[in-house]
């Protein structure tokens, strides 16, 4: 079965009194974001998701998440429609939200704390995910004592630890240095390979969506739907030097042909361009 099915999902919102946008010469106070999104995702699937800036990228993965409803259609996991957030699914951001008065320890104890486990049995599994991202040796210290990719691995090890079905990530390395992110992308993939959670992974580099990804799901501009599915058959376990790879340069050329288009009518320009840099 499907682990996740977006089925026609729309999403209208109400602007507040005074604002309004302009499109297609008609102005209104409400914005259409998400415009019939259709999606099925396999269990143990890694999705990343591309698509223009202001596309709805957040909204849908919110949606997803039970944190914002649907105007109509819906997200449904496990072939229940979301109506608020699934104990299931677990969700990272690209600021790290994690807890400053909390050592890392504490703040990937916090999921299982929720849940109602023991102390010991919490310790244990806290320190097992931190293991897995060679955080152990730092597992007192506060977020303002780790550096920016050890903050992301402790957020990435907290949404783990409650063994999620389903891992949403909205752009968890794009503040990330680019040999911090490369190798972050490794790591996930390596723990992904050991739990096969299901994982929709929103990203601007194409060559990130690319790298871990088993399918990429082009966005169109809003109101946002599917514009195209692109399969990445790369072997796996993927190993970083297929990025030098042929196919993985005709990948590339062929997400940057679907976007293209797209990222010109969210802009009316080719300013953003840069931001889909390789
Ligand atoms: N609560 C809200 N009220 C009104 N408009 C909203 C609200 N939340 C999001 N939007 C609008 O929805 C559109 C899509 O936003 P969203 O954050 O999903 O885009 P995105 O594709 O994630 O963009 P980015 O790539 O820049 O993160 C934007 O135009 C945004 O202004
Ligand atoms: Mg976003």
């Amino acid at each position: 079965m499907d682990r996740i099915a977006v089925r026609d999902l729309r999403k209208t919102f109400q602007l507040k009194p005074g604002q309004s946008v302009t499109v297609d010469g008609r102005t209104s106070d409400r914005v259409s974001v998400l415009g019939g999104v259709d999606l099925t995702i396999r269990r143990g699937e890694f999705v990343t998701l591309v698509g223009p800036s202001g596309s709805g990228k957040s909204v849908l993965l919110d949606v997803i998440a039970g944190l914002t409803e649907a105007s109509s259609g819906a997200a449904e996991i496990d072939g229940d429609a979301v109506a608020r957030p699934h104990p299931g699914t677990a969700y990272v951001f690209q600021q790290y939200a994690l807890f400053p008065w909390r050592t890392a320890l504490e703040n990937v104890e916090y999921a299982l704390e929720v849940r109602g486990v023991g102390r010991k049995e919490r310790r244990d599994k806290a320190r097992a995910f931190l293991d897995l991202f060679g955080l152990r040796a730092f597992e007192d210290r506060y977020p303002s004592q780790l550096s920016g990719g050890m903050q992301q691995r402790v957020a990435i090890a907290r949404a783990l630890s409650n063994d999620p079905e389903v891992l949403l990530m909205d752009e968890p390395f794009a503040a990330l240095d680019a040999q911090t992110r490369d190798i972050l992308q490794s790591e996930l993939l390596r723990i992904w390979e050991q739990i096969k959670t299901t994982v929709v992974f929103v990203t601007h580099s194409i060559d990130e969506a690319i790298f871990l990804a088993d399918r990429i799901v082009v966005m169109t501009a809003r109101p946002a739907r599917v514009k195209e599915i692109i399969e990445i058959d790369l072997p796996r376990p993927r190993e970083p030097g297929v990025r030098n790879g042929d196919d993985f340069t005709r990948y590339r050329a062929r997400v940057w042909e679907a976007l293209r288009d797209e990222v010109r009518k969210a802009q009316g320009d080719w300013s953003l361009a840069s931001t889909y840099a390789h």
